[in-house]
């Protein structure tokens, strides 16, 4: 099926096939890889590609091999449709959008297995040690998809900040000659950063969860190199302790500080380095996760 005005094709050699008959476009593919249950965040992803590119490829693929739970795989929504009529809202902009939405059998032609991949411990932290395996998974499909997909820029959300360091690793392990654009979180009005999870709350739920947000504002507002009486790393994981005591409906998995790029806990501050505090909490049996540049 061809949505109007979007092309949406779901083996390889068709999207090459496609891309091959268009070289007026060639020299200049964005590539934004996705999950579909596509929200404003992946939309502005889109949009990006578009106004920097000649053409877009979006691809839609539910990857098995990142989710280490089986019923957070069952679970994870399958809205092709909503997400074709999504997309389609961006034509305006003037650029071509091809879908891809294979199934596993076309990307993983050798079988679906995660392939293992030596990440320099960026892997095995904070997400990688509470999801093991998550990351091998991620790094498997994005080279199956970096294969198919002639792209020169890809574009990745920073709010899974630690996927962005583990793809950063993986370009230059396969001396990937692409360009990887990081984009800022957005936001819903109340500052909860967009996720697919999301759908699962209820709207008091997602006003609630907030707190995530306000919580990493006091972090940056104390953290920073600029502000006066700065909190040392320590201190600041103290003062979320502290806020989660207060908010038991929070059960935080992680909180740190980070070097930007690197997944390393700091003790101590270095003058002109650059930090991210990192956060996961589970909130009514949903996983959610954030994070602020200090
Ligand atoms: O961020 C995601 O949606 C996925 O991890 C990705 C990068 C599309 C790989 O399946």
């Amino acid at each position: 099926m061809n949505h109007p005005e979007i092309l949406l094709l779901r083996h390889r050699i068709e999207l090459a096939d496609s891309l091959a008959k268009h070289t007026q476009w060639a020299s200049s593919i964005g590539f934004v890889p996705t999950m579909g249950a596509l929200h404003p965040g992946h939309l502005a992803l889109v949009e990006r590609a578009a106004l920097e590119n000649k053409a877009v490829v979006v691809s839609i693929f539910v990857n098995p091999t990142q989710f280490n739970n089986a019923q957070d795989l069952a679970l994870y929504p399958h809205t092709l449709d909503r997400d074709l009529a999504l997309l389609s809202t961006l034509l305006h902009l003037g650029t071509p959008i091809w879908v891809y939405a294979p199934g596993a059998e076309d990307l993983y032609s050798d079988g679906v297995k995660a392939q293992s991949f030596d990440f320099q411990g960026l892997d095995s932290v904070f997400e990688g040690a509470d999801r093991p395996g998550h990351f091998n998974g991620v790094g498997t499909v994005v080279s199956l998809l970096w294969k198919a997909v002639p792209a020169h820029r890809v574009y990745f959300g920073e709010k899974d900040y630690q996927q962005l360091c583990v793809v950063q690793a993986l370009k230059r392990m396969e001396h990937r000659d692409l360009e990887i654009i990081p984009c800022p979180i957005v936001r819903e009005p109340n500052g909860l950063a967009m996720s697919s999870r999301n759908e699962r709350l209820t709207d008091s739920q997602r006003n609630r969860a907030a707190w995530i947000y306000q919580t990493l504002q006091e972090v940056a507002d104390r953290g920073r190199a600029a502000a006066p009486n700065r909190l040392s790393p320590h201190g600041l994981r103290s003062l979320v302790t502290r806020a989660a005591q207060e908010a038991p409906d929070f059960q935080i998995a992680y909180f740190d500080i980070v070097t930007e790029g690197g997944m390393t806990p700091v003790d101590q501050w270095v003058t002109g380095e650059k930090y991210r505090a990192l956060i996961a909490v589970v909130f009514h049996g949903v996983r959610l996760i954030d994070n602020i540049a200090l």
